[in-house]
């Protein structure tokens, strides 16, 4: 199951992992259908908006077969605002789309995941969602919101609680894909998304036990 499947990241994965035969429930807001995922085998289209709390067409995909794996992949970006006029309701939507929708998206399929021989839930997070290194002071040359920064950190603290909660029964990772040229990549965002979706799936097929984790694709791990 991957959620934001439509274009960007979430559209390479779904490419990458029907060419290595998974079976791909690829969650898309719009009803038309994305070009992206056209024809693509073992890839079926499943229309949800991640800030929804009806999950029923999700659930209905799912015809009670077991999840294997859960990514969380959707997101809203957020333009730089000046402190002084950060917008509230922007921040709002951003947990809710990036921190509650993955959540949302846990609490429905959890008896799925759980009936999985050896499942994972992958939350693609960013490197900006570290509050570790925020108070480093790592980005303090760089242009982000407080709306995408609050709401990765949050992501994040649900990856690590999901973790707890699940301990020994699903893998709960937070994964930063790396600076992708995507419609959310800033200008200097040059590594293809086809690149990142290769290294996921590498590590989705990997014998990795330890949970929770902060990975970096293609880099060491970060700090929470
Ligand atoms: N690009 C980067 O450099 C970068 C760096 C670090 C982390 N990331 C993370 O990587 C992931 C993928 O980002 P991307 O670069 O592929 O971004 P993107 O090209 O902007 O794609 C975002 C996806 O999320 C979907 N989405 C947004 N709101 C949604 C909602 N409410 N319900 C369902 N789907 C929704 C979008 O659907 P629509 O097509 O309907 O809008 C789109 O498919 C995100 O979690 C992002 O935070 C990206």
């Amino acid at each position: 199951m991957v959620t934001g499947a439509g274009r960007g990241f979430g559209a390479a994965l779904a490419r990458e992992l029907s060419a290595a035969g998974w079976l791909v429930l690829a969650v898309v807001r719009q009803a038309s259908g994305p070009p992206a995922l056209d024809g693509l085998p073992g890839v079926q289209v499943v229309i949800h908006d991640v800030r929804s709390d009806d999950l029923s067409a999700v659930v209905d995909a799912v015809r009670g077969r077991p999840v294997d794996v859960l990514i969380n992949n959707a997101a809203q970006g957020a333009a730089h605002q000046r402190l002084g006029s950060v917008d509230a309701a922007g921040v709002l939507n951003a947990v809710d789309v990036n921190a509650a929708g993955p959540l949302r998206m846990v609490q429905a399929l959890l008896p799925q995941l759980l009936s999985s021989a050896d499942p994972v839930i992958v939350n693609i997070t960013s490197r900006l969602g570290s509050v570790s290194a925020q108070a480093r002071g790592d980005f303090a040359r760089l242009s982000t919101s407080y709306a995408y920064r609050v709401s990765k950190a949050a992501q994040n603290m649900v990856t690590v609680s999901l973790a707890q909660d699940l301990q020994g029964r699903v893998r709960c990772w937070a994964v930063h894909p790396g600076k992708l040229a995507t419609g959310m990549g800033q200008a200097d965002a040059v590594k293809p998304p086809r690149v990142a979706a290769r290294e996921l799936l590498e590590l989705l097929e990997s014998n990795e036990r330890r949970s929770p984790r902060f990975v970096s694709l293609g880099a060491p791990d970060l700090d929470w």
